[in-house]
């Protein structure tokens, strides 16, 4: 027989095949994801590809038509029905004629499924561990006592490929009423989530059910995220966020702790907490994205090791000190209903692996998401709360560790420090000359000192300095001189400027006089000091440990590192030496890393994976963690160069 050569894009996967072959068996032989619920009887739209040419017009082929047969029947019912777009091909009806690339689109939109916003422009790769799976069934006969479930699930293994399949308990009172409901043509939800174990038949349908649904969740200590996808198009639906109620039981994470070991009620407490607000949340996807609740099949959920404990109702006091043991650390499944979060009665969880004690699933995404296993060059990822959760490495080798940053870097602590809201002060300059202030406001577009700053905060007013704008008031401060490399405020500024002034026996800034007065205080700069020599070190740590004496990107992950500036970050020496443009941040990557593993099983296993072979590193225990940190405390460090910061 004739053979075609058929590439596949974006993934470039490529094979040859025998002309007539359908393009769905050749992406399928190729390992190329393309979606199908239908099984290939031209209804459920799912499989559409994009042919395009000219790329092997050398080989004789040009016109679009040439190298792909004419609409077939099923094609011309599809497209007459339904609108297929132009240049759109639907890959199990349409077959190969000759040399083709074949583009598999990532918005293959079948329902009229409002899209509200787009999360992440990322394009993830699909291959969700839940199929949707049309199938018809043989009707039952007296004279072969096979049980219409045995039959369903022998159409399932002929026509899906799904050997030996399990099936989710509560199915097996409906499923004689479905079948028939359906005349025999029934939609499986399979979830087979490795490609070893056994696929369970989660759900069941009368007819074709052309619609499933995920939900990824990063369990933050302050705030938690949601995203709601569809898990037969790579496209988010809807997406929401609320602080975390465990708020009230404590602020950081050893506070949850202590509440813990002080309050029998305590661990409940906050797991009914937690798992309330994810309930409203999953109302929230819903009703934003026109979702039924047990339309949602599948759910990815990664946090910290604490929120994660909490999360499963496991109780975290082991976590509140050495050796830190985690009671599971490999990934976590689950059904949702045993966690107290009604969807589907078939509904899958799936939690990442922890990488250690004190660096969660929610570092395992973000290192997920960014990928420094991935690649050639030295990566360094931290999500910096009131623990810095640190991942350094690339793909020969990755180390991890968290430092106890403390919740300076929040606001906390600080005298006139606040959660980053509007009213809060965000960015600081000062004139190395006058020593005069000038800042903006979160809610605002001008500088303090412009036009139209009074009329602007009118509305909030000036409430506190927030996170970001801490580090740049403290580096603007050594900048312009007011304070030494060992963050000692300078006293002998107090007579050429009003701004620096005597309280008790140090000195202060004032950085804004009014309601409220802000002011610098010599404690602010230690409690600073001492969150970014704790960053620091812990950084150096696994430096030493990998030998290195730099790396050659940085990313921030997480709230904070999307407001601060990387040049100041670096003048006060948080992070080491790297080129400024190499100086990321990257957002919620914990929350991109779960909708990765939501959307595409072999994520999943790329990042166990890669969590075995993490070392990890417990920063308490170095000998050495004192002295960098002790190097550290100065700006930006007493030994370490800086050179890239000259530039
Ligand atoms: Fe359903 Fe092609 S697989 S239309």
């Amino acid at each position: 027989a004739r053979e075609a050569l058929v590439l596949f894009m974006p993934s470039g996967k490529r094979g040859r095949f025998a002309v007539g072959t359908p393009i769905l068996d050749a992406a399928r032989t190729l390992g190329v994801y393309v979606e199908s619920v239908c099984g290939g009887r031209g209804i459920c739209g799912r499989c559409q590809v994009e042919v395009q040419e000219g790329r092997f017009a050398k080989h004789g082929i040009t016109s679009s038509n040439d190298h792909i047969s004419e609409f077939g029947a099923k094609e011309q019912r599809y497209a007459e029905k339904r609108d297929l777009k132009q240049g759109r091909r639907l890959s199990c009806s349409a077959t190969i004629l000759g040399d083709l690339v074949v583009d598999v689109p990532q918005d293959v939109q079948v329902n009229a499924q409002v899209v509200r916003k787009e999360v992440d422009t990322r394009v993830i790769e699909r291959n969700p561990a839940i199929r949707m799976c049309y199938v018809e069934v043989e009707e039952p006969d007296m004279h072969k006592p096979l049980g219409d479930l045995d039959r369903l699930k022998a159409a399932l293994e002929k026509e899906w490929g799904f050997h030996n399949i399990d099936v989710d308990t509560y199915l097996l009172a409906d499923v004689q009423k479905i079948l028939r409901k359906g005349e025999w043509g029934v939609t499986a939800a399979i979830h087979h989530d490795e490609e070893t174990s056994r696929p369970t038949m989660i759900g069941l349908w009368p007819g074709l059910k052309n619609e499933a649904y995920g939900i990824a969740c990063d369990i933050g200590s302050t705030t938690i995220a949601m995203h709601l996808s569809s898990l037969l198009s790579v496209r988010t639906i809807a997406s929401a966020g609320t602080s975390n109620p465990q708020i009230r039981f404590g602020e950081d994470l050893m506070s949850r702790v202590s509440y813990v070991m002080m309050n029998p009620d305590g661990r409940e407490g906050m797991t009914t907490a937690v798992r309330g607000a994810i309930n409203e949340l999953i109302d929230r996807v819903c009703a934003e994205g026109g979702v039924a609740r047990e339309d949602i099949l599948d759910a990815v959920f990664v946090g910290n090791p604490i929120m994660h404990h909490l999360f499963l109702g496991i109780d975290p006091t082991e976590l509140g000190g050495a050796p830190f043991a985690l009671a599971v650390s490999g990934a976590v499944h689950l059904k949702s209903s045993d966690i107290g979060l009604p969807m589907n009665p078939g509904t899958r969880v799936y939690m990442l692996p922890c990488i250690a004690g004190h660096v969660g699933a929610d570092a395992a995404a973000a290192t997920l998401a960014e990928g420094p296993h991935r690649q050639e060059e030295m990566m360094l990822l931290v999500d910096v709360g009131t623990n810095a959760e640190i991942v350094l490495g690339n793909r020969h080798r990755t180390v991890a560790a968290s430092s106890p940053t403390g919740p300076a870097f929040e606001g906390a602590e600080i005298s006139g420090g606040q959660r980053a809201a509007p009213g809060a002060i965000e960015r600081v300059r000062i004139d190395p000359v006058t020593l005069e202030p000038r800042f903006r406001v979160i809610g605002t577009e001008q500088w303090s000192d412009e036009p139209g700053f009074d009329d602007a905060v009118a509305a909030s007013g000036i409430t506190g300095i927030c996170g970001s704008a801490i580090i740049e008031v403290v580096a603007e401060m050594y900048l312009s001189g007011i304070i030494s490399e060992d963050g000692v405020i300078d006293g002998n500024l107090a007579a050429k400027s009003p701004r620096v002034m005597a309280t008790g026996r140090t000195f202060s800034y004032l950085l804004h006089e009014g309601m409220p007065t802000i002011t610098i205080t010599q404690t602010d700069v230690r409690a600073i000091q001492l969150a970014k020599a704790a960053l620091y070190a812990g950084v150096k740590l696994l430096m030493d440990k990998l030998g290195i004496d730099h790396v050659d990107q940085i990313r921030f992950a997480g709230a904070f590192g999307s407001f601060i500036d990387p040049k100041y970050a670096m003048v006060l020496g948080l992070i080491p030496d790297c080129d400024l443009d190499k100086v990321q941040a990257v957002g919620n990557a914990a929350g991109t890393g779960a909708r990765m593993a939501l959307l595409n099983r072999n994520y999943r296993r790329e990042i166990e994976d890669t969590v075995t072979r993490i070392e990890k590193i417990e920063t308490a225990l170095e000998p050495k963690f004192q002295e960098h940190f002790v190097y550290a405390m100065a700006m930006p460090n007493k030994v370490d160069p800086f050179p890239k910061l000259s530039k």
